[in-house]
């Protein structure tokens, strides 16, 4: 198969299993906008793994992403250097993030969701809302893409697990106090792990907030023609890739989403033992 490569004209490490890689893609950072995602193949016989832009600039022409090195095909981006080539990139894909001035916004976002909530929360900066950003991780080390929140937001929050930084708990608590101080809050977004978003969404809820979050369901081809990315959405199938990835948060089932995520586990330790032992 033959594919044009694209060249990686910077690569960094943000945590020791977060990788972050500018690539030279053109035409993809021409036309991305906040809140999608592209398909990448990292090498000829890799897989095609769905991946958000954390940015993109059409005047430079490149687009960056950051991924935490979990499996087989994260792991394998993790070696790349600057020079190296990725195999394939396809996008942008998805639905890109509703803009409007809502007001008051508060976004959420915890451990790798924070890369991905850079150029969101950007984008709801630009279109005039007052934006409350809280950041989460384990640790203070864990934090990313904190100073890039930090110079896009009108009110900061930090929290971790363990208490190294900021308020010691979760980004939960922080939206709790504000509802209960009463903040006028317009709209939550939230991204990171399923749990935090199902938390924050059951906490919105009855105080009928509108929150939208980012869903992360596995994905194959990324344009809406296998559907293993489907995702129950007020009791209706939907295709994260082509109807989403951004949901309202009170109308997804999490419980399905996090039980389908699971279901190549085995054939995924395998795969990563494969290439380990491979290396
Ligand atoms: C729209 C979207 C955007 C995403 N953006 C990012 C991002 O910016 N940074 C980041 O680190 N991660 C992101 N992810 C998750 C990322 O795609 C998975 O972590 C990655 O595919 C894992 O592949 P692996 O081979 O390294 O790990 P594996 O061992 O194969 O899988 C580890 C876990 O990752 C999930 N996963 C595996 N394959 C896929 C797949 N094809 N599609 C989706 N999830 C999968 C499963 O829950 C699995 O249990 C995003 C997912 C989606 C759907
Ligand atoms: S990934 Fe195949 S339909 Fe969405």
């Amino acid at each position: 198969m033959r594919a044009k490569m694209y060249e990686i004209v910077k690569a960094e490490k943000l945590t020791p299993d977060v990788i972050k890689l500018e690539i030279k893609a053109p035409q993809i950072a021409k036309k991305a906008k906040a809140g999608q995602f592209i398909m990448v193949t990292p090498t000829e016989h890799g897989e095609r793994i769905p991946l958000t832009m954390a940015d993109f600039s059409p005047e430079k022409g490149t687009i960056t992403i950051a991924a935490l090195e979990i499996g087989k095909t994260t792991k394998e981006l993790g070696t790349l250097k600057a020079g190296d080539k990725v195999f394939s990139l396809v996008g942008p894909l998805g639905l890109p993030t509703h803009l409007h001035n809502f007001g008051n916004v508060v976004s959420i976002g915890g451990g790798i969701g924070l890369a991905l909530m850079y150029p969101v929360v950007r984008a709801f900066r630009q279109s005039g809302n007052h934006t409350i950003n809280i950041i989460g991780a384990k640790n203070e080390k864990l934090l990313i893409y904190e100073d890039e929140i930090k110079t896009v937001s009108d009110e900061f929050y930090v929290c971790t697990d363990d208490g190294s930084k900021g308020h010691h708990g979760f980004v939960s608590d922080v939206l709790k106090k504000m509802i209960a101080e009463n903040k006028k809050i317009d709209l939550v977004y939230a991204v990171g792990p399923i749990i935090m978003m199902k938390v924050i969404a059951n906490i919105t809820k009855p105080h009928n907030i509108k929150t939208i979050v980012s869903l992360n369901p596995i994905m194959v081809d990324g344009t809406g023609m296998c559907g293993s990315c489907r995702v129950i959405i007020s009791g209706e199938t939907k295709f994260g890739c082509v109807d989403g990835p951004e949901f309202d948060g009170h109308a997804v089932d999490f419980d399905n989403l996090t039980a389908r995520n699971r279901r190549y586990m085995p054939e995924e330790a395998v795969s990563l033992k494969k290439w380990q032992g491979a290396k």
